[in-house]
């Protein structure tokens, strides 16, 4: 048996220069955790090129979505960034990953921490029913740059809002909480400092972050990821991993095509 499915490209959507998303058949047999990524890829000189993508749609879906950074000279994107629905791409079989409900306790509130491409294992998350069984709130933050990254995410957001079965609960306990950094809009500022001046919560109308109470899920850049999780740390979190769920789990957007 071949380590790899094949499947075909359903629709592909661009948001803006640098960032696509895109839906592909799901074969039957691939089973996965919401907030887990799989190696994708396409085949190059007659071998797979493959890379580690976030799954961004939950696992009750027919069919698998990605979401992808575009960049001109990466081995992978450069090319994926030219799918076009009829096309094949090769999905592994083995699903995996730390950002998964059964790694982290119960609590209050429990924060999805994202920045760019970073977005896309809580795209799936925010489907799973059971995430709103366990937390009062939901927060899903995103930092981001410049404004046009945020599309696919305020689409997400709203969709799962208007969702026919999980919008009722999203609509009670979904937060949603996008800040730029490089230009004007409504939130302003990196996550952690928004976190550190407590202004995030003032935002959201929420008590401040505590490791009795809160439980967070990390992903972003590796610099974004070592200050969240050193901020988490001193805060007296405990880290969550496979086997031993904990306060927070960690995970790195997986960018670097
Ligand atoms: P900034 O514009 O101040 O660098 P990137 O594209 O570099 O991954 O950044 C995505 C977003 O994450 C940007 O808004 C960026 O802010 C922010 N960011 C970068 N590093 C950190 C960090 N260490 N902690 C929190 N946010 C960060």
């Amino acid at each position: 048996m071949s380590n790899f499915y094949t499947e075909k490209v359903l629709a592909v959507r661009h948001w803006n220069d640098t960032l696509f998303s895109f839906r592909t058949t799901r074969d039957d047999g691939l089973r996965f955790r919401n907030g887990e990524f799989i190696m994708i890829g396409l085949p190059v000189n007659g071998k797979p090129l493959l890379r580690a993508y976030s799954i961004a749609s939950a696992n009750y879906d027919p069919e698998l979505e990605f979401y992808s950074i575009k960049v001109q000279d990466g081995p992978l994107t450069s090319r994926l960034q030219h799918l076009k629905e009829g096309d094949e791409i090769i999905v592994g079989r083995k699903p995996t990953g730390t950002l998964v409900l059964d790694n982290l306790e119960n609590g209050r509130n429990l924060y999805l921490l994202s920045t760019g491409t970073g977005l896309a294992p809580f795209a799936g998350l925010i489907r799973d029913p059971e995430i709103y069984g366990r937390y009062d709130k939901v927060i899903l933050t995103h930092g981001c740059r410049f404004v046009s990254e945020l599309a696919y995410g305020e689409k997400l957001v709203k969709s799962v809002l208007e969702d026919e079965f999980l919008g009722e609960d999203a609509r009670e306990k979904l937060l949603y909480y996008p800040t730029v950094t490089r230009e004007a809009f409504r939130n302003t500022g990196r996550l952690t400092e928004l976190m550190q001046s407590g202004k995030i919560y003032e935002d959201l109308g929420l008590a401040p972050l505590s490791a009795e109470e809160d439980r967070a899920m990390i992903c972003g850049s590796p610099h974004m990821l070592a200050d969240l999780k050193t901020m988490l740390l001193e805060a007296g979190f405990v880290e969550g991993n496979h086997g031993e769920a904990g306060q927070f789990v960690v995970e790195k957007a997986f960018v670097e095509k």
